[in-house]
């Protein structure tokens, strides 16, 4: 993956630095970010845009991974920034992120929140349901401003990797459907609020999607529908986001396709579907997460203990888990990983790694082939860049890694490993059980 190599010693070098370096220089678990690989998938989105001619904004889903440096890098890449809490709303805000071109997501945002969004000046909400119509509408108004929204509507389209599913009526917590008629009353009621500007429409079908069609069928269908409002309503839509869900290759089987073909197909449906009745096609959305940082991210794990089973199984447990990775836990998902500190080995043993946390289904590969595995050894499991260190836990109190970011033979730490004191930072003892042992 990116600039990932093997130096003369054997090891696995990322960005130009020595994993074995950056083991004994930050320790492990390390969540390594291959910062040039981060900037030319930001850089393919951007670039697949501008050949389609048309207008667009690539906003970077944060929940894939959400840091200060990150928010950063994303903006230098010329990225906008799709939030859906508070927390995320605040790192981007720290990170001094142009507060006009974050979007604030999500099917149950406070009146906190919306409040806290307001008065940073956001660029714009994706609206999600009736009662958050009205309740952006009238702390829009006490606040004596109005707020750009794009209502997310669920076109009855569902993509999962390898198949997407073409639904009637799509029973999810997000969005309006357009099936039943939800989205057109949508519509009517947002344009008819005094402090709401309806800039246009969302649609979001699914993460890790490998194949065209389900975009292509959702911009038919949001075209159709746009279509028929301005038609009937006058109302005109001039964004229309579309989510994102672009798929990587976490296993040689996977076979995602590059972005620039994603975004090809989605521009022409766009062009196809909205010809006939937008004049002045509408700006095109999107927000990808996971393929903007999925595959430049490596974390590095120790080997510990092992526990070999004849003819059953070899488990080998590294010192990190389902605590920096819950993905094969919650989601079943695949993983690759190497030696690093011995790269160029060959494959001899079939192993299964296990976590450290308490609790059976801490695993996160079955069967692996790698070299002989001993203690001491290090592994680098790959593509661990989206939702992982964003979906991480203290579970068995374990602390969270630290991440550094990897360029041209530089490290920088970007997330500080956490302390044994943070992990009780924010306990407290009430006073009836404070009495200590006379
Ligand atoms: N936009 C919306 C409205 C979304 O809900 C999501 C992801 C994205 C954009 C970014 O999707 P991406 O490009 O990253 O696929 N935790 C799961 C993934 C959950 C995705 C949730 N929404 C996982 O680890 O696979």
């Amino acid at each position: 993956h990116g600039t990932s190599t093997i130096n003369a010693q054997g090891h696995l070098e990322i960005g130009g630095c020595d994993t074995v370096e950056l083991k004994e220089q930050y320790g492990t678990p390390l969540y390594i970010v291959d910062e040039a690989l981060v900037r030319q998938r930001s850089r393919e989105y951007v670039e697949a845009f501008k050949a389609s001619g048309l207008s667009f904004q690539v906003a970077y889903a944060s929940k894939a991974f959400c840091t200060l440096a990150m928010c950063r890098l994303a903006e230098e890449e010329g990225l906008s920034l799709d939030v859906v809490s508070e927390g995320e709303l605040h790192t981007a805000l720290e990170a001094g992120f142009p507060v006009q071109r974050i979007h604030f997501h999500g099917n149950n945002k406070t009146p906190e929140e919306i409040q806290m969004a307001i008065t940073a000046g956001i660029g714009c909400f994706v609206v999600d349901n009736f009662i958050e119509i009205h309740l952006l509408n009238a702390i829009a108004k006490d606040n004596g401003v109005k707020v750009n929204v794009l209502l997310r509507v669920t076109p009855g389209v569902e993509a999962h990797t390898h198949e997407y599913i073409s639904t009637g009526q799509t029973d999810s917590k997000f969005g309006f459907d357009i099936g039943n008629g939800s989205a057109y009353e949508a519509v009517s009621l947002a344009a008819s609020q005094s402090n709401l500007n309806l800039l246009g429409l969302h649609s979001h079908i699914g993460s890790q999607i490998f194949e065209v069609e389900g975009f292509q069928m959702a911009v038919e269908r949001v075209a159709a529908f746009a279509v028929k409002v301005k038609q009937e309503t006058d109302v005109t839509f001039q964004v229309v986001n579309l989510g994102g869900g672009f798929g990587i290759r976490y296993m040689d089987g996977d076979t995602p396709l590059k972005v620039s073909e994603y975004v090809k197909a989605i521009t022409d449906a766009v062009k196809e579907h909205f010809a006939a009745a937008y004049t002045t096609l509408p700006e095109i959305w999107v927000e990808p997460g996971r393929s903007i940082v999925g595959d430049a991210g490596t974390t590095l794990y120790t080997v510990g203990t092992s526990k070999d089973i004849p003819g059953v199984r070899k488990y080998v447990a590294v010192d990190g888990g389902m605590t920096d990775n819950p993905r094969p836990a919650l989601y079943e998902s695949k993983y690759e990983a190497t030696l690093a500190n011995r790269a160029n080995d060959s494959v001899e043993e079939t192993v299964s790694i296990a976590g450290k946390c308490c609790e059976s289904g801490d695993m996160l590969i079955w069967d692996v082939e790698l070299p002989k595995v001993n203690t001491g050894d290090l592994l680098a499991v790959s593509c661990t860049g989206a939702y992982n260190y964003a979906m991480a836990s203290n579970y068995n109190r374990i602390r969270r890694p630290a991440v550094v970011f990897v360029n041209e033979g530089q490290s920088d730490i970007v997330v500080r490993r956490e302390s044994l004191n943070d992990i009780v930072a924010n306990d407290l003892i009430p006073a009836r059980i404070q009495k200590q042992p006379s």
